[in-house]
């Protein structure tokens, strides 16, 4: 048979492959997501992300050394406080003495070189577990009054000393307001990552045990978005960025690399994904129980939503895929 070009030429070795590649994973395209809780010495596994831990502050500071000695440059905080510290205003989460507050000042302490990325959003702080404020008679969320609330939380970050805010909230506004509260208050460094194109998604449901963080009523449908929608995405990613976002998420990711795709080729700014609890859940799970390889599934996973147009990626398997690579 003659062919004038034969595809699998490209394909013939594993030397031959290394070079065609396209997309080739290095650590810095990974942010690792790190869990903090209240005590000391305190290492906790959540049960519904085998492998994964909740660490007290001391203990967290030990892993982010450890994060940064394998290559990754950033984390994402997120803290889960005590129910006491619950209630609809969300005030536990300005607190300049506050968990996240104290994690951000220990882990730049420990190491200044690593990027600290942090969670704004109410509901660790909320005693109904929802992002904002909720308006008691009809069970709203409160766009204007959570946004308040939020850039006040982001300023407290950033005096704390934040590299960069991670508003994962989704009310209408908020990138604009965080970016001038940062503005006015001296904060010209401090960088904004936009959850852009957040989905209300089932994969969430072990990070809500992480942070005990679970709605108490109702869902999340009113402020994060539609699974059945795309070009919302790009709305959400184009508005941000005019906002002033710095990198705009895509939050899952597997099930979403199709509005990777088309954020990425909407916006001019890095764009971010999100592997989330869901997903490191599932791949953990066929694992264990000897159905899938662990390994090559973490790194199909992680390449295929680079590949989709992700520069960025937070995953549970940061740590894993650094060793792997
Ligand atoms: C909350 C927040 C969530 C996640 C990140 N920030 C959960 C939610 O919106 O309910 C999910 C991350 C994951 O599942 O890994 N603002």
């Amino acid at each position: 048979m003659y062919l004038p070009h034969r595809n699998r030429t490209l394909r013939r070795t594993q030397s031959i492959r290394d070079i065609a590649a396209e997309t080739v994973l290095t650590p810095n395209d990974f942010m690792l997501p790190v869990f903090i809780t209240e005590g000391k010495n305190n290492v906790e596994e959540i049960s519904s992300m085998p492998g994964y831990f909740r660490r007290s502050l001391d203990e967290t500071v030990k892993e982010v050394k450890e994060i940064w000695q394998l290559g990754i440059k950033a984390v994402n905080t997120y803290v889960k406080v005590d129910d006491k510290l619950k209630d609809n205003t969300g005030k536990e989460a300005w607190n300049p003495n506050g968990l996240m507050q104290q994690a951000i000042k220990a882990i730049k302490d420990a190491v200044p070189e690593m990027i600290i990325m942090t969670d704004v959003a109410l509901d660790p702080y909320s005693q109904y577990g929802h992002d904002g404020i909720v308006d008691i008679k009809s069970g709203y969320i409160l766009n204007d009054e959570t946004v308040e609330a939020l850039t006040k939380m982001g300023l407290s970050h950033a005096e704390a000393g934040a590299d960069f805010l991670a508003p994962s909230d989704m009310m209408d506004g908020r990138i604009g307001a965080l970016r001038k509260a940062l503005e006015e208050n001296g904060y010209t460094g401090v960088g904004i990552m936009s959850y852009a194109a957040k989905y209300a998604s089932c994969f969430y449901g072990p990070f809500r045990d992480a942070l005990d963080s679970a709605p108490g009523f109702g869902d999340k449908k009113t402020y994060q978005m539609n699974y059945a929608n795309r070009r919302e995405a790009i709305n959400e990613a184009l508005k941000d960025m005019a906002e002033g976002a710095d990198i705009v998420m895509v939050k899952p990711a597997m099930a979403y690399l199709d509005i990777i795709r088309e954020v990425k080729n909407a916006v001019t700014i890095p764009v971010s994904a999100y592997q989330v609890s869901g997903e490191y859940a599932m791949i953990k799970a066929a694992a264990q129980h000897g159905w899938i390889d662990e390994q090559k599934a973490i790194i199909e996973s992680l390449t295929a939503i680079k590949r989709a147009g992700a520069d960025l990626i937070s995953t549970y398997f940061g740590k894993d895929a650094a060793k792997i690579l």
